[in-house]
């Protein structure tokens, strides 16, 4: 199996891709235009990705059949398009979380100190002791959640530990699941806003949640409040942030930004990022050894169970649900050729298989067949398909209940 790497990847992933019996094609620069050539070139079978963008006319390149984002997040990959070709696409939830939330928390304490600035001082030769000795503190303060996946979560028992009420909102958050987790549900990323000291936000960015961040959650951020943001810059509507923080000095944390540039290293010109209420990263989140270990075990795991099974863990662009109405369960002989006679039966017929599945009995002599079709088979289709091989037992088939299709 050929593995094209076009990201930076740990040692130990390069070396555990090869224990499994990859080929690996470590290129770390390619990028745009050099990985469609890559992939032309090298014809790999898996692709994996950190931020690099991933493009349909990439899918074209070369015979890919699965690709991995090693991180949590694939916003950057054209899932749509790899839907169309049927090209698994798998991600490595959770196995960064821990990474994003210290440094959520790292920017939480260094606006509150305002370390940077500090720091920044003493290199110049200044010493400041009397202006860098105001600060709030965070013991008591609210903290509001934006989001409650992995990350979240993660940020939850931090805060507690520092003392800190936690408010979270996430559109599936019930009051229940909120209390288990030791903190108060809010109805609306806005309510939460309304009573944080401190928001942060934690969200997978999709269509529902670009530009959910807008003028109505910073109207409704308490003036001097901290903002952060770990998760991805479109997010938030950068423009109404920027208002937030010159009219009601709301002081920013941002590792990502709407229009960060997608490589290791290059300019960044911005203009939140010379406002003195930002302290900003460079989109370094889930960039610990300690994340990027554990990622790189993870997308082995990945590749591996493919490699062995067929099977690819962590897949984010199956179907939950299929245009299948009804279930045929045709009971066999396991013998060849029974299954090809149910299909061409049902080819004839003009319906479509969904999802298949042939259970075999202990001893391989018989078979259950479960068929997943997009329309009801009439009778005579029916007993055409129980009359098709005499290998077939029987023939049922069952309206399919419309939470199970
Ligand atoms: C993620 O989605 O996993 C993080 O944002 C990290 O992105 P990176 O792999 O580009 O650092």
């Amino acid at each position: 199996m050929r593995v094209l790497i076009a990201d930076k990847f740990e040692k130990s992933g390069l070396c555990g891709l090869e224990a499994v019996g990859c080929t690996v094609l470590f290129r770390p620069d390619v990028k745009e235009d050099s990985l469609l050539e890559a992939i032309r070139l090298e014809q790999p079978d898996v692709l994996i990705v950190r931020s690099t963008n991933v493009t349909e006319p990439m899918l074209d390149a070369g015979p890919i059949k699965l690709i991995v984002r090693a991180g949590a997040g694939y916003n950057t990959i054209d899932v749509a398009a790899a839907s169309r070709r049927g090209i698994y696409v798998s991600n490595c939830p959770g196995q960064n979380s821990v990474a994003v939330a210290e440094l959520a928390f790292g920017l939480i304490l260094a606006l509150d100190r305002r370390i940077a600035d500090n720091v920044a001082q003493l290199r110049e030769g200044r010493w400041n002791k009397g202006e860098f000795s105001k600060a709030k503190g965070i013991l008591g303060s609210t903290l509001g959640l934006i989001g409650l996946g992995k990350i979240g979560q993660e940020m939850v028992p931090r805060a507690i530990a520092f003392g800190m009420r936690v408010v979270g909102w996430s559109r599936s958050l019930t009051p229940e699941a909120a209390a288990a987790v030791g903190i108060e549900r809010a109805e609306s990323p806005e309510e939460a806003a309304a009573q944080s000291d401190i928001v942060s936000v934690h969200l997978a960015l999709s269509q529902g949640t670009r530009g959910l961040i807008s003028t109505s959650f910073f109207d409704a951020m308490l003036p001097g409040a901290m903002f952060i943001n770990t998760s991805r810059g479109e997010v938030v509507d950068e423009a109404a942030l920027l208002s937030a923080m010159k009219a009601k000095s709301i002081r920013a944390g941002l590792d990502v930004y709407q229009d960060e540039p997608s490589g290791a290293s290059g300019d960044f010109i911005n203009e939140i990022a010379d406002m003195p209420g930002l302290y900003g990263t460079h989109h370094i989140g889930a960039s610990t050894d300690q994340a990027q270990e554990a990622i790189a075990a993870e997308t082995v795991r990945i590749v591996r169970v493919f490699k062995e099974t067929g099977t690819v863990p962590n897949v984010v662009n199956i179907a939950t649900s299929t245009p299948a109405t009804h279930k045929l369960i045709v009971r066999h002989r396991d013998r060849p050729g029974v299954l090809a006679d149910v299909f061409d039966i049902l080819k004839a017929a003009d319906i479509n298989v969904q999802e298949t599945q042939n259970i075999v009995f202990d001893g391989a002599l018989a078979a259950v067949a479960q068929i997943d079709i997009d329309s009801p088979l009439p009778d005579s289709v029916l007993l055409e398909v129980r009359a098709g091989n005499s290998d077939i037992i029987d023939v049922t088939m069952i309206a399919k209940a419309a939470s199970d299709s």
